[in-house]
């Protein structure tokens, strides 16, 4: 399989890494559905929803800071790694869902980042916005218009940022390689840029230990784990 489609990628100029929790698994944070994952031992709803921060803003911040802990000390796995030397190779757009910045940590330079960042924040009502995220002396920190300071992050129910959206679907319909790595697919509208792909005739590689709602769609499925796989993956290219 992985020899067959090896003629086909190197034709490949244009690649689209769609990245998941699973990516960074390997470095230590943990993923939301699989194994481990905190959606198994937390309630989404009262962690990751606008309604859930208004209701118990300390408890959201609280979380949000153990993550930032343990995220800031987090290091780039191999997986990461490999993906910043593909660049050499073709041109590398990441469309990611993760809020913990490995990719740039990494070296990659292409980055969008679907969710936003654990590394910001921003004000609840005015158009405030910053990545200097300090020891705040209260929990919730207040913006200089008085109101609540919150995670620049995508929570559920939420919109995308439109411009990083719009360029997500835009480079996903033009590229001849997606890869798709440890992301379970379920999460909207993430899991419609393989549909875009696909739109423009291109290949889709799935990474990731176990089965998702979409791998049947793939025209490879590496049922191993970013930092196993995607070493080797790049070594393709490096051949050609
Ligand atoms: N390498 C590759 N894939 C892995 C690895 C690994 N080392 N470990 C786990 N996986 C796979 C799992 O099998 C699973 O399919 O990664 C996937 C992780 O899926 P989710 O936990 O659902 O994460 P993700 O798809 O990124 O979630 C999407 O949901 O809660 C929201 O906003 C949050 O961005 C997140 C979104």
């Amino acid at each position: 399989m992985f020899e067959e489609i090896t003629k086909q990628i190197k034709e490949i100029k244009e690649i689209v890494v769609v990245t998941g929790a699973g990516v960074s698994q390997e470095s230590g944070i943990p993923t939301f559905r699989g194994k481990d994952g905190f959606w198994k031992n937390y309630n989404p709803m009262k962690l990751a929803t606008i309604e859930a921060f208004y209701e118990n803003p300390k408890l959201v911040w609280e979380w949000y800071n153990e993550r930032r802990e343990n995220i800031f000390s987090a290091k780039p796995n191999q997986g990461h790694k490999a993906i910043v030397e593909l660049e050499k190779y073709a041109t590398v757009t990441i469309l990611t869902q993760n809020i913990d910045g490995l990719h740039q940590k990494a070296g990659s330079s292409n980055v969008f980042e679907l969710h936003g960042s654990i590394m910001k924040i921003k004000c609840t009502v005015c158009n405030f916005k910053s990545s200097q995220i300090e020891k705040f002396s209260q929990i919730p920190p207040l913006c200089k218009c008085g109101n609540m300071l919150r995670p620049d992050v995508v929570w559920f129910g939420e919109s995308l940022p439109q411009d990083v959206w719009k360029n997500a679907i835009a480079k996903a319909s033009q590229c001849d390689l997606m890869i798709i790595i440890g992301t379970s697919l379920v999460v909207s509208p993430a899991n419609t840029l393989p549909i875009y792909a696909k739109q423009n005739s291109a290949k889709l590689i799935e990474i990731n230990p176990e089965k998702t709602e979409m791998s049947s769609k793939m025209d490879l499925v590496l049922r191993k784990t970013g930092a196993e796989i995607l070493p080797k993956l790049i070594s393709i290219f490096k051949e050609n």
